[in-house]
């Protein structure tokens, strides 16, 4: 099992004042900075691209930055991504003509690659490429919005990738995201999660060190 991470979305940051919003986040306990980005096309919303990236590493984040790519087509994307500053990207299978394909140039690009199971995704997509995946991203709710609610079937969904991660043997991180609370984020850990992407949670509380701490705290047990 990986070391425990909390990767806020910043989602749910103020963009008025994004780079003091990531820089407190991550005074606060965090560990990475989940950047979701949105296409009006393979999800019904729009955020952020490449450019706001350069510039949160022009700012000084020195973080990993988890690119959370939910966008159509995927491939155009991974070197403009590289090149401003992405430690990690991951995309949805959907997406992407060539799955395959896809993570290779994320490699290639010099980024860690991860594969997105939305909530209807069957966890047979990950066959033949679980070995050359940094990450499996197991969606909690249907991607589009932060504040959604946790949907339980995750759960199970978890167990069974935690399983398929163990038999491999390989040091694939399992990462959730969408609905994760501090309230529910034990129930979350135990079934197989070892990096927690939080948005509403997080940004919306008054105190993000509290919140984070609290996290951690539940995971630990
Ligand atoms: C949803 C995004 C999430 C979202 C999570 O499509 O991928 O990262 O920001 O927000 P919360 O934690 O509020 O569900
Ligand atoms: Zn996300």
């Amino acid at each position: 099992m990986q070391s425990t991470v909390i990767a806020p979305s910043i989602l749910s940051a103020n963009f008025a004042r994004l780079g003091e919003e990531v820089d407190n986040v991550l005074k606060a306990g965090a560990d990475w900075v989940h950047f979701d980005v949105m296409d009006n096309h393979y999800v019904p919303n729009l955020t952020i691209g490449p450019m706001v990236c350069e510039a949160l590493r022009k700012h000084g984040v020195t973080a990993p930055i988890d690119v959370h790519l939910m966008v159509q087509p995927v491939d155009r994307l991974v070197p403009d991504f590289a090149k401003a500053g992405a430690s990690m990207i991951t995309f949805h299978p959907e997406a992407s003509a060539h799955v395959h394909r896809t993570v290779q140039l994320i490699k290639a690009s010099g980024c860690q690659a991860g594969l997105v199971l939305n909530p209807g995704t069957p966890v047979e997509v990950l066959d033949y490429v679980l070995e050359d995946l940094d990450m499996v991203l197991l969606m909690s709710v249907n991607p589009g919005f932060g504040g959604q609610s946790f949907i339980p079937s995750a759960l199970e969904k978890l167990r069974r990738v935690r399983g398929m991660i163990d038999r491999s043997g390989k040091p694939v991180r399992l990462e959730i995201d969408g609905g994760v609370k501090a309230d529910n984020i034990a129930e979350i850990a135990q079934a197989g999660a070892d990096t927690f992407v939080a948005g509403s949670a997080i940004f919306n509380a008054p105190d993000y060190a509290g919140v984070i701490k609290r996290m951690k705290d539940a995971v630990a047990g």
